[in-house]
């Protein structure tokens, strides 16, 4: 072997030509530059230092320069050059647990280091702790990492993270205000139906009251004359003459008849008020706004009752109910999807059809279809429903909304909602929920979390 041609070493050995016999002296001399070579041009940079007090550095990779920007002679000269670069809010973590080192025999800290040009780089530093034979601490040996670029990625999905949770929660809060005016739309909406529903019985109960009223003036002349007669006030032929002329003109027959009509007609009147103020109860749950066991017949029935100026003059309603048992829901909100479902199928039928309602029980789900003979939807529409804001109904009738917050309040039950429907032939909305939906919702944040649901 006439030369070491290896890096930064001159390509002829330097060494005097007796000497140059020793083959291993000269593989030494490569190996050594191979490995100066290899250390310098490490990404890392590795260093040794001392394993007490100061941590004095003794060894720094040449590399050091080119990633912190200082020569190594000047991190060796300084006996507390690693402290003293450490970024002073990071130093409290790393000294209060250096002493594990001794126990672990090797640690890992992130940190900020101070560069030359008095920046700070993040540093991924990984310190190892060398023992002597005898278990003697003797040096420890590290390698820094420059994770600035990881950091700085880190940091910004941290703010995209926070940005998303942020959105999210706008996202949520609008659409509690969505909900909540969809709630006033559709209440608003109806208000004047149940207005009517009420003033129609107030109506012919208050004209009943009027006609009650004289036919109780009637009978109060009847028992005055009565009263006269019985004390003798009037020769018995005149009292006779004022008797008849006042039966014929009472007609008590009829009044008698009439009487207890305009009673009965009153009690149903007020029996139908009375029914519509205790749907509008159950169909708002006044003070129940919480996961309750609940009827969904009965919040079918009141949503129908509240619903039913929209649905009397073009509507037969088919009820085909089935065996249902009490579900976990929030009733008040799956009253608004009944609701938004039966007026939107009423809005679907022109002239006249029928709403047939059919409720079920399939194992531990229950289902409630709504089908109507109405227009139906263009297919072209089908996909678009559920959308925010998507409505074919004129300006100023419909927002759009009605779909679309029923999905996401049957989606919060765990439930499902679909559709069928064609141009002419009616649609079908079948709504799907969980007897208990705390065991559906529960999978699903489970699959979620363990990324099953995509
Ligand atoms: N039963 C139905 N028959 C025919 N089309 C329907 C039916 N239900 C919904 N649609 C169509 O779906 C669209 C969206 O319905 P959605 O209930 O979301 O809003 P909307 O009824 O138009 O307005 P809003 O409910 O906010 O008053 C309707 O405009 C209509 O085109
Ligand atoms: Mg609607």
């Amino acid at each position: 072997m006439g030369h070491c041609d290896v890096f930064e070493v001159s390509p002829v050995c330097p060494l005097p030509a007796a000497r140059q016999e020793a083959p291993d002296f000269c593989a030494l001399i490569k190996a050594n530059a191979r490995y100066r070579h290899i250390i310098g041009n490490t990404p890392a940079i590795i260093y040794s230092s001392v394993p007490s007090g100061d941590f004095r550095l003794t060894f720094v990779s040449e590399n050091a320069s080119r990633v912190l920007g200082y020569e190594p002679s000047e991190m060796l000269d300084d006996p507390n050059f690693w402290f003293n670069h450490i970024h002073p809010d990071d130093t409290a973590q790393i000294f209060s647990s250096l002493a594990m080192l001794f126990v672990e025999d090797q640690r890992i800290y992130e940190y900020r280091f101070r560069t030359s040009d008095g920046s700070y780089l993040w540093m991924h530093d990984t310190l190892r702790l060398i023992r002597d034979p005898d278990g003697t601490p003797q040096e420890v040996i590290g390698l820094m990492t420059d994770i600035t670029g990881r950091k700085e990625m880190e940091d910004t999905l941290q703010r995209q993270a926070e940005e998303q949770r942020k959105l999210i929660e706008q996202l949520k809060m609008a659409q509690a205000q969505l909900m909540q005016s969809e709630k006033l739309a559709s209440i608003g909406q109806l208000a004047a139906g149940v207005a009517h529903e009420i003033n129609n019985p107030i109506g012919f109960v208050s004209a009943n009251l009027n006609t009650l009223g004289n036919y109780v003036a009637t009978l109060l002349e009847g028992i005055q004359l009565h009263q006269c007669l019985q004390g003798g006030a009037l020769p018995a032929a005149m009292a006779q003459e004022q008797l008849r002329s006042f039966e014929q003109r009472a007609d008590l027959v009829f009044l008698s008849e009439d009487v207890t009509e305009l009673l009965a007609e009153s009690n149903e009147g007020l029996q139908r008020v009375r029914n519509i103020v205790q749907s509008l109860k159950d169909f708002s749950r006044i003070g129940e706004s919480n996961w309750q066991m609940t009827d969904l017949h009965r919040g079918l029935d009141s949503t129908l009752n509240i619903a039913n100026n929209e649905l009397k003059y073009k509507v037969s309603i088919v009820k085909q109910y089935g065996d249902l048992p009490l579900i976990k829901c929030l009733a008040s909100e799956l009253n608004q999807v009944f609701m938004n479902l039966l007026v939107n199928a009423a809005q679907a039928i022109s002239e006249r059809g029928t709403v047939t309602i059919c409720t079920a029980r399939e194992g531990d789900k229950v289902s409630v279809s709504i089908s109507d003979t109405g227009h139906g939807i263009a297919p072209e529409n089908l996909n678009r429903i559920f959308e925010p804001f998507f409505t074919t109904k004129p300006v100023g009738s419909g927002t759009g909304l009605g779909l679309s917050l029923s999905y996401g309040i049957v989606k919060k039950h765990g439930g499902d909602i679909r559709v069928s429907s064609a141009p002419g032939c009616g649609t079908t909305f079948t709504i799907e929920l969980p007897i208990d939906p705390a065991s559906v919702l529960a999978q699903s944040s489970a699959m979620e979390t363990t990324g099953e649901a995509s």
